[in-house]
């Protein structure tokens, strides 16, 4: 696409690490397709983490996990920009000013922090009440039109609208864009659990991670939830057996897929078959990406360099939109 028609997009990663089939094929795919088409930010969100004070040692291999596992299922850092967000420390100041016309009562009523607050009521410090403009912050560093995140995310990007708003009303300016959050519509792949019903997720515990080893992706597809079997010719399909298509119709060929749901109709299903096919298409696809990812996290001087060109590439947008948001405010002394 042409360099001028192009939107810009941010998106953040926690450093929780670990990526799973439905982060894979739910959102990390399609920010490969993306990223040659916009002009995407992707930034790993460690200021972010640490509202949960991990252990520093922890924090700083989750980074270079999340980011040799990004690298490895395709991220191109000559397309994408990708950096750490304490690498662009500009994003604080930003923060910083945008905090003060963001409202205590605002922040207190945000639904992730009432859940932060109910489930760790020993640690309700600021950084977590002010998480959602610190996020604002790296939305707005790059005054970005879209954002591609998960419905958990929807309240945060409204408050992110609504400080754009604000400070464009306040400073009678039309400086921020409103940055609307992006769903991938078709191309959005859900990807189920393998326990019976519901999404795979991490705090749900039936991850199958791009870094498992075969043995363990076996071990867990064996473990998959099915039923008692079709009783009669051309059944309706039940849940949990559902689920296990559906995470064929990911990885595995048509052909296949095709050859297990005849038999499902005839009756003649075996689901240790079904699962012994699953795991194997599954190491297919897996293997590659977990041997790019443990070359890539070896790499030292590789992940420098991306840290270091993608941060400078950052500092640069962010440099831009500080400079006019202290000439906006009046931060222009002398
Ligand atoms: N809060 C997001 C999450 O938990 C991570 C995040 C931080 C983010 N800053 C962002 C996402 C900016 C998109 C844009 O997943």
């Amino acid at each position: 696409m042409e360099k001028s028609m192009r939107k810009t997009v941010v998106s953040g990663i926690r450093s929780t690490g670990k990526l799973h089939l439905g982060n894979y094929f739910g959102a990390l795919r399609n920010f490969v397709k993306m990223q040659h088409d916009q002009q995407c930010y992707f930034f790993i969100a460690d200021y972010h983490s640490l509202t949960t004070h991990p252990d520093p040692k922890a924090l700083h291999g989750n980074v270079r996990q999340i980011l040799a596992e990004y690298l490895a299922a395709g991220i191109d850092p000559e397309a994408a920009t990708i950096y750490v967000q304490s690498d662009v420390p500009q994003v604080a100041e930003l923060s910083l000013l945008l905090s003060m016309h963001a409202y205590i009562g605002e922040l207190e009523r945000t639904a992730s922090f009432k859940d932060k607050v109910r489930k760790n009521p020993e640690n309700v410090n600021a950084g977590l009440l002010t998480y959602p403009v610190l996020m604002a912050a790296d939305i707005l560093l790059h005054r970005a039109d879209f954002v591609p995140v998960g419905k958990d995310q929807e309240q945060h990007l409204e408050l992110t609208r609504r400080f754009a708003r604000r400070f464009n009303t306040i400073y009678g300016v039309e400086y921020f864009p409103e940055s609307v959050p992006y769903n991938f519509g078709q191309d959005l792949v859900k990807i189920p659990g393998l326990d019976g019903s519901g999404k795979m997720g991490k705090s749900e515990g039936n991850g199958i991670y791009l870094s498992d080893p075969d043995d363990v992706i076996r071990k867990k597809v064996m473990r998959a939830v099915t039923d008692a079997g079709p009783q009669e010719p051309n059944s309706p399909i039940s849940e949990p057996i559902a689920n296990i298509f559906t995470i064929m119709n990911a990885v595995s060929e048509q052909s296949t897929i095709d050859f297990f749901k005849e038999k499902y109709a005839t009756c003649e299903i075996r689901y240790g078959d079904l699962k012994k096919q699953l795991a194997e298409d599954l190491i297919k696809t897996i293997t590659p990406i977990r041997e790019r990812i443990e070359a890539i996290a070896a790499d030292d001087a590789y992940l420098h360099k991306v840290t270091r060109e993608g941060a400078e590439r950052a500092r640069e947008s962010a440099d831009k939109t500080l400079r006019e948001v202290r000439e906006i405010m009046g931060i222009h002394h002398f």
